[in-house]
């Protein structure tokens, strides 16, 4: 749907006004409309350095959601102010641990006796607090990009990884690219006393897996791998990590929404894709990609509806007010929770 040409016509004023005063991020699950008035594009991984990367900016947009933001918020200096054009913009995986709950976590991880040998890594898709208990406890932060490399420095640390929020990206990264078995992983609970678990099973755990998920990958079933191999002979299905394992081991290719820019990027003319991933992001592919078929590997999933909350409205408002010298929607991550939560990012950015 074309955007309203008025409202097109507000934001690029109000940008142009702003210039160099303002940097606008997009996450590659943004609407069209939003996306593009983004100076840059990318995943949360890139994203995060290109906050970083932008020193001069004094109004950094984030078109995302709000773990994105605070995280923009931790690694840009104090004077930069990160705004988030809807603060409605949250993430259902990230809320499905609290710092209550991670704390809890932790309390039986030591009554366990396992806390020592324990080393926290924590997805990118989680909030401040879940990423300063990362950086207290001596851990790292990872994100679809990065979890292998994440998890190979975390185990030449300790014995065991306490990985949280996504289950179904810690146990695809084990299983797939560390050689794991699925009997090294178990899942913590958070709504059940000792998360479920047993001593011995804390204990025999490599693998401790944090019962969250991914609202929109987490919807991508087995029987539609299937159901489009039999309708598209030949088709190459190709999805995000976050997907379930069942979902991910009966895939072709496995990768962060950047690895599936890239590769439809080089794939051959002629060739079909079914992907796995955010509805706006495919759509995008399809049509940049004219000379291939890419389809959308599940028809009844949908658009991630918290990312959708940031429109065109609220960017024009938010450029709008800024142009005015008026701040809205400011992300501000607390003096404490931001010393821990950088320290394990930056860990995460020094990896090899
Ligand atoms: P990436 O941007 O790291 O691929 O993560 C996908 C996602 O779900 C972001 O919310
Ligand atoms: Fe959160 Fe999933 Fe939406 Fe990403 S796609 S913001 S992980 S709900």
């Amino acid at each position: 749907e074309p955007s309203d040409p008025d409202l097109v016509a507000r934001a690029r004023a109000a940008k142009e006004k702003l210039g160099e005063k303002v940097f606008v991020l997009g996450h590659h699950y943004q609407r069209d409309e939003v996306i593009q008035f983004a100076d840059v594009t990318g995943d949360s991984f890139k994203l995060a350095r290109d906050a970083a990367a932008r020193p001069e900016a004094e109004y950094i947009v984030f078109c995302g959601v709000h773990f994105m933001a605070e995280s923009a918020d931790i690694l840009t200096s104090a004077r930069q102010r990160v705004i988030l054009p809807d603060l409605a913009a949250g993430c259902s995986m990230a809320d499905m641990a609290s710092a209550e709950q991670v704390a809890e976590c932790w309390d039986v991880l030591t009554e366990a006796g396992v806390a020592e040998q324990v080393v926290p890594v924590s997805y990118m898709n989680s909030s401040a607090d879940i990423k300063a208990f990362t950086g207290r406890h001596g851990g790292t932060i990872c994100t679809s990009s990065n979890a292998k490399r994440a998890l190979e420095w975390a185990f030449a640390q300790g014995e065991k990884v306490l990985f949280l929020p996504d289950q179904h990206l810690g146990r695809n990264t084990a299983v797939r690219d560390m050689g794991m078995s699925l009997d090294d992983c178990v899942v913590y609970n958070p709504h059940k006393p000792n998360g479920g678990l047993t001593t011995e099973q804390l204990r025999a755990a490599k693998m401790i897996l944090w019962r969250g998920h991914c609202s929109v990958h987490g919807r991508f079933s087995l029987d539609s791998v299937n159901e489009v191999r039999e309708r598209i002979p030949g088709v190459r299905v190709l999805v995000h990590p976050e997907c379930k394992h069942e979902v991910v081991s009966a895939a072709d290719e496995v990768g962060s929404t950047e690895y599936i820019i890239k590769a439809l990027d080089a794939a051959p003319a002629g060739s079909k894709w079914a992907i796995g991933t955010e509805l706006n992001l495919v759509r995008r592919l399809a049509k940049a990609h004219p000379d291939k078929e890419i389809v959308f590997l599940d028809r009844t999933v949908c658009f991630c509806s918290t990312m959708n909350r940031i429109d065109l409205p609220h960017l024009v408002w938010t450029l709008e007010s800024l142009a005015e010298g008026k701040v809205v929607n400011r992300i501000e991550v607390d003096a404490e929770t931001e010393f821990f939560a950088k320290a394990a990012l930056e860990r995460m950015l020094a990896l090899p």
